[in-house]
């Protein structure tokens, strides 16, 4: 079938919700833009300065027609979202429909038709722009639960064009996922691509479970096959691809005189304690800050760590605010940390130090540093990045990691002491033998984490996507 849309001018092109920069306004009202930190840009950069690349994604704020502008060689499209398109594409379907849902429904989804509505027409218009963008037989990578209809739309309007798709969140178990009242579109949609990336292994044999019980299709392994007529169209591919962050800038940024210096500002600022644990997250209800801080409380209350002389630092950057479910989880968590500073605290010493707010990498880096224990305690997370983080700061091998054992990230990092979040009692006896943990031991099990952490990088994640996708072959659009 030859291609009637005239080509762009991008052999790469990577369609994402959000644009890899942040908009700065200055006092005359002129906007600038400075590139975000976060693993998907960075995993972007090298791929990006090799092809001719293009970003197609939404500036952050709604109503916003700009023009596609260029930053560090890469040319950002900016995809504009109305207010309306904002309360129902993605505070809706994608924050109060999809996310709970694909977690587990740890927060109850919601199911609304005109969301859906919205859901289609966002990304049609994201396929759009992807197409215009793409060179003839480009390589377009579409990125996360926000735009799960892209690939079958562009491959309607791009036949020449590679498609791969990476979910960066969990696929359900098959009975949560058939909920969905629009799960079979959402099935069609991804099989639009070639190549259908997981977190895990066990993401993908859940969506390749869908797809049988949603379709008429043949599978073999991870391996689905389109036919029309009888005869085989193409095949889709779907795998695990872990991602992972930038691990060594992390690991250089943690070795700096700045950084080191810092870490030992902050444990001084907390007023020197024997144990300082550390929580980050963004403030969601999928990463089990309740149960951490519930678990910590009764750890105080039953005289098994020391109400004077430990902390927990409980980073919590705000999210999705305007989603009622996030609204309630900060009001729960605020209760809950104000219960504990009034009970356990004194004059000049909270036992949990709370911060609603983002921090800078070398922040982030100083911290991690500086604590003793890392918790990450999420109910269900597609992979978790600051698990990762936490192990590439510890150069000096020291420190230790308590691990979901719902995270993508626990089928990786076998060096972490792991808890199921929900076992209150199982949480506090793993926080402990943290805090307790043989130095020894300690360093044995961070020299494992680091030799993963630092063996497998963004970069690394982002070649194998590639590598599998780009070995698809090109179909030729002009028989
Ligand atoms: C998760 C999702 C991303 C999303 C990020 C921040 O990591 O997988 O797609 O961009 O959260 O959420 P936000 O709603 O602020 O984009």
């Amino acid at each position: 079938m030859p291609s009637a849309a005239p080509t762009g001018r991008y052999d790469f092109v990577v369609v994402a919700n959000r644009l890899p920069v942040d908009a700065s306004v200055d006092d005359d009202g002129n906007v600038s833009w400075t590139r975000s930190p976060g693993g998907l840009v960075t995993a972007m950069a090298p791929v990006m300065a090799a092809a001719d690349g293009a970003w197609v994604g939404w500036g952050g704020a709604p109503d916003q027609e700009v023009e596609p502008f260029e930053v560090d060689g890469t040319e950002l499209v900016p995809v504009m979202l109305t207010a309306e398109d904002l309360e129902k594409f993605y505070e809706g379907f994608s924050n109060d429909t999809l996310w709970p849902l694909y977690h587990d429904v740890i927060s109850p989804p919601t199911f609304h038709r005109t969301w859906w509505e919205a859901y289609q027409r966002v990304n049609r218009r994201f396929a759009q722009a992807a197409a215009d963008q793409a060179a003839e037989g480009a390589t377009v990578w579409v990125h996360d639960y926000q735009l799960q209809l892209v690939p079958k739309m562009l491959r309607e309007l791009r036949p020449d064009v590679r498609i791969g798709y990476f979910h960066h969140i969990p696929w359900p178990p098959l009975e949560l996922f058939l909920q969905l009242p629009w799960r079979k579109q959402v099935v069609e949609g991804l099989l639009g691509a070639d190549l259908v990336g997981f977190q895990r292994a066990g993401d993908a044999s859940n969506f390749v479970r869908a797809v049988r019980r949603l379709t008429e299709l043949t599978t073999r392994g991870q391996v689905i096959t389109l036919s029309k007529n009888g005869r085989t169209e193409r095949h889709v591919r779907a795998a695990a691809f872990p991602i992972s962050i930038d691990s060594g800038t992390f690991d250089e940024l943690a070795r700096t005189p700045e950084v080191q210096k810092r870490a030992k500002e902050i444990r001084h600022e907390l007023g020197d304690p024997d144990v300082l644990l550390l929580g980050v997250d963004r403030l969601d209800y999928t990463k089990g800050i309740r149960h951490r801080i519930k678990a910590y409380g009764e750890l105080l209350h039953d005289g098994r760590l020391s109400t004077i002389s430990t902390t927990l630092v409980q980073v919590a950057s705000p999210s999705r605010e305007n989603v009622d479910a996030y609204a309630q989880l900060r009001d729960d968590v605020e209760q809950l940390v104000g219960r504990i500073n009034g009970d356990y605290g004194q004059v000049g010493h909270a036992p949990v130090q709370y911060l609603h707010q983002s921090f800078p990498m070398e922040e982030m880096a100083a911290l991690y540093l500086a604590a003793d224990v890392m918790l990450v305690t999420a109910l269900r997370d597609g992979m978790n990045l600051v698990a990762k983080e936490y192990v590439a700061a510890r150069s000096d091998d020291q420190g230790a990691l308590v691990l979901s054992e719902f995270t993508g990230a626990a089928d990786e990092l076998t060096g972490a002491v792991l808890v199921n979040p929900h076992d209150i009692d199982g949480m506090k006896d793993a926080i402990t033998y943290a805090v307790h943990m043989d130095p020894r031991e300690s360093r044995k099990r961070m020299r494992r984490l680091r030799r993963r952490v630092l063996g497998h990088d963004v970069n690394a994640w982002s070649q194998e996507f590639l590598a599998v996708l780009t070995a698809v072959p090109r179909r030729d659009t002009h028989v």
